[in-house]
């Protein structure tokens, strides 16, 4: 285990055995709707990568990058860096996160997408850490990979300082590495 990493929260088996009971469920909901599926960059990749390969119906795969600015006041605001790059009008869409926490990430690029006007769009988050939520967020995840405490994991996409993204499992990180 990495030095830096006080406890594993997720094994690389719990999560590969989430991912192909979600992916029996996506697929089933997928079927004959050939959907486009949009990963958020970069923490997603990982996950996208392994989650892809178990929805075994017809899709297409997107991805878009968004930067978090967060200001003094509460409320983040978001950018696109990078669009997606095929028209969704009319598509089945669906979003694919590493964690959804305060909801201002997938909040704003919920709204981004459907203004694109899809058929439908739906979320599917690795994890999902309920208790950070910011008060107004009422968008809800249609999939959850697993909802976790109130922890500053890494691993699997997730960073910290664009590190430990490469980690096969999920940790919670030592305090004393944060400082
Ligand atoms: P949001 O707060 O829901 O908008 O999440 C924004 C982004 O913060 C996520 O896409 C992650 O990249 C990052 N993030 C949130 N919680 C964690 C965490 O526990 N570890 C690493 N990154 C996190
Ligand atoms: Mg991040």
């Amino acid at each position: 285990m990495d030095k830096n990493i006080q406890e594993v929260m997720l094994t690389e088996a719990q999560i590969q055995s989430r991912i192909a009971e979600m992916g029996e469920i996506l697929s089933e909901e997928y079927r004959d709707k050939n959907p486009v599926v949009i990963g958020v960059l970069k923490g997603v990749v990982v996950f996208y990568a392994d989650m892809i390969r178990k929805i075994t119906v017809p899709c297409q795969m997107e991805f878009m990058q968004i930067s978090s600015y967060e200001g003094t006041e509460s409320s983040g605001s978001v950018v696109v860096k990078q669009d997606i790059a095929v028209d969704i009008k009319g598509r089945h869409v669906l979003i694919l996160e590493d964690i959804f926490d305060t909801g201002n990430s997938l909040s704003f690029v919920h709204a981004h997408l459907m203004a694109k006007e899809p058929a439908s769009l739906k979320i599917c988050t690795l994890l999902d850490k309920p208790e950070r939520r910011k008060p107004g967020v009422t968008l809800q995840a249609d999939y959850v990979g697993f909802t976790i405490p109130n922890e500053f994991v890494v691993g699997y996409g997730l960073d910290y300082n664009e590190y430990y993204r490469n980690l096969p499992y999920i940790g919670i990180m030592k305090p004393e590495a944060y400082t």
